[in-house]
């Protein structure tokens, strides 16, 4: 089964890499690939509207995202992790995201699903913010469906995390870690 996980946080060891990693530690126990792409390192162009993949359903620009393309066209599982900025995931995030466009055009104007394998094709979702309360849950959640069902997740499983701000918090949070953990062995059945 391969399995892909996206890291939109820019925080080297913060709480999303905290809750991204002990969600794969069960997938990798047994002995699946999961591919992680960070992506606040990688060279991704936000999308210039400018109708390249309407007609094929491809992306005329050539960065990582070819390679991101490519990988998520094989995948059978898929996990976007991200903190809550100003009330929606990170740009980072985002901006694949809207790179996935091309994917859009292909399912909905070509009228052509990326095929999923024999087990289908699941999503996670890991979110994080600072605030108690919930206000970014909803709109970061929105843009995650709408980039699942692009790209032709049939399920996804959410996990929001609130009151998770300084670098550990996520380790000292009373549950987050368990469901972190829990959410991504039930990714892998
Ligand atoms: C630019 C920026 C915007 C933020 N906006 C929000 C917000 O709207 N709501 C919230 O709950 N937390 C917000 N936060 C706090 C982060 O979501 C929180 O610190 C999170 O744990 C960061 O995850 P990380 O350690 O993986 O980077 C913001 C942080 C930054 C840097």
């Amino acid at each position: 089964m391969k399995i892909i996980a996206f890291n939109g946080s820019p925080r080297p060891g913060g709480n999303i890499e905290v809750l991204l990693n002990e969600a794969i530690k069960p997938l990798r126990e047994a002995g699946l690939d999961v591919g992680v792409f960070k992506l606040n390192t990688m060279n991704i162009k936000p999308c210039q509207d400018c109708g390249g993949c309407v007609e094929t359903g491809l992306c005329i620009h050539s960065d990582d995202m070819s390679e991101i393309y490519d990988t998520i066209r094989g995948a059978e599982r898929i996990i976007l992790a991200s903190p809550i900025f100003f009330y929606s995931l990170s740009a980072q995030a985002k901006i694949m995201i809207d790179r996935c466009q091309s994917f859009w055009c292909e399912k909905y104007l070509l009228k052509k699903n990326i095929p999923a394998g024999p087990r289908g094709r699941k999503g996670l979702l890991l979110l994080a913010g600072g605030m108690k309360k919930e206000d970014g849950r909803q709109s970061a959640e929105a843009v995650a469906k709408g980039f699942f069902r692009t790209v032709s997740v049939a399920e996804h499983e959410a996990l929001f995390f609130g009151g998770v701000d300084a670098k550990g918090d996520a380790a000292k949070h009373p549950t987050a870690m368990k469901e972190a953990r829990e959410a991504g062995k039930r990714l892998g059945t």
